[in-house]
């Protein structure tokens, strides 16, 4: 059911919220929290917060004492052509919102904070093969960028859960198998997906829209129902792919990739598989690249 929230948070709130903007600022006051016994929940964000953020935050309460949130736009995931430079920095917006939401901490970190050694000769960490396909392939080294950050981030927090959104499906992928794989002590948890009254998946990239293309651009969202219902119809996955791709590109999308994958690793299923199935989308309208998903079995 697609959520509209275009109005939260409201204005005028008084925030109580601190933000710290160093490491042993945050260190400090996560120390006092954890000395009392308090539980910390974590949402990493890149900031220009909307609904879907805030949604996380309220998420994180439910599963911890204690919500931070960071806020930090991470260049090692960004490629060289990508909106690094123009990527919206909202900063007092956002931190109204985060206090509105519940949220306890902010952590604003300044690049040397999160790279001491500069971006370039940072430590990476790699989470081989899930990461190498669609958005990866798509964007190379992107998944690196998010995997190290991550990683800083919830060395830097020590947080006891972590919540991230189901809209980027893959990067939740990646997170759950870099916490498992590297035995890091933090409960993954997994948000739906805030919409637009129309289906689009809100993002902090929707503001490069113009209003036509916003109200066009919930033909993803439709698109990928559709798909699911042609799975349950006992259509053929190459047949549905292939009407998926026309119906997006009818209505003026330049299509990246429009798939069926297995939701448990989002390989390509096995021939005839019919249960377990996620419809996966990226495609680009004016400005922005926008990526969606819709896990077909719910
Ligand atoms: P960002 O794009 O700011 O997203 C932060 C978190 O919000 C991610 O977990 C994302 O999946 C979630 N999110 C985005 N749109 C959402 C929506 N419409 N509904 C619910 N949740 C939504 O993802 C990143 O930042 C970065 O890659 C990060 C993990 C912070 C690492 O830099």
């Amino acid at each position: 059911m697609p959520c509209a929230a275009a109005s939260f948070p409201p204005p005028n709130i008084r925030s109580e919220m601190d933000t710290v903007t160093d490491a042993a600022g945050l260190r400090a006051r996560i120390r006092a929290w954890r000395g009392s016994g308090a539980r910390i929940g974590f949402v990493p964000t890149m900031g220009n917060l909307h609904a879907g953020h805030y949604s996380l935050v309220d998420i994180a309460r439910r599963h911890a004492d204690r919500v931070v949130a960071s806020v930090f736009v991470n260049p090692t995931q960004f490629g060289p052509r990508e909106d690094f430079a123009s990527y919206p920095r909202t900063l007092d917006e956002d931190r109204a919102g985060l206090a509105q939401a519940g949220c306890d901490l902010l952590f604003a970190p300044g690049i040397e904070d999160v790279y001491p050694y500069g971006a370039a000769a940072s430590a990476r960490v790699e989470v081989p093969v899930v990461s190498e396909d669609l958005e990866g392939a798509l964007r190379p080294g992107h998944f690196s960028g998010v995997a190290t950050v991550v990683t800083k981030l919830f060395n830097l927090v020590q947080p006891d859960s972590a919540v991230f959104g189901s809209k980027d499906y893959q990067q939740l992928l990646v997170i759950e198998r870099l916490v498992r794989d590297l035995a890091l002590p933090i409960e993954i948890v997994a948000a739906p997906t805030m919409r637009e009254a129309n289906g689009l998946a809100m993002s902090s990239r929707n503001q490069y829209l113009s209003a036509d293309e916003r109200e066009r651009a919930g033909i993803i969202h439709a698109t990928l129902a559709h798909m699911a219902r042609d799975v349950h119809a006992g259509k053929t996955l190459d047949e549905i792919e292939d009407t998926a791709k026309t119906a997006l590109e009818t209505g003026g999308l330049a299509v990246d990739y429009v798939q069926l994958r297995r939701a448990s690793d989002l390989r390509r299923p096995e021939p005839g598989q019919r249960t377990g199935l996620i419809a996966v989308a990226a495609a680009k309208l004016g400005r922005a690249r926008l990526i969606d998903n819709y896990l077909v079995d719910l």
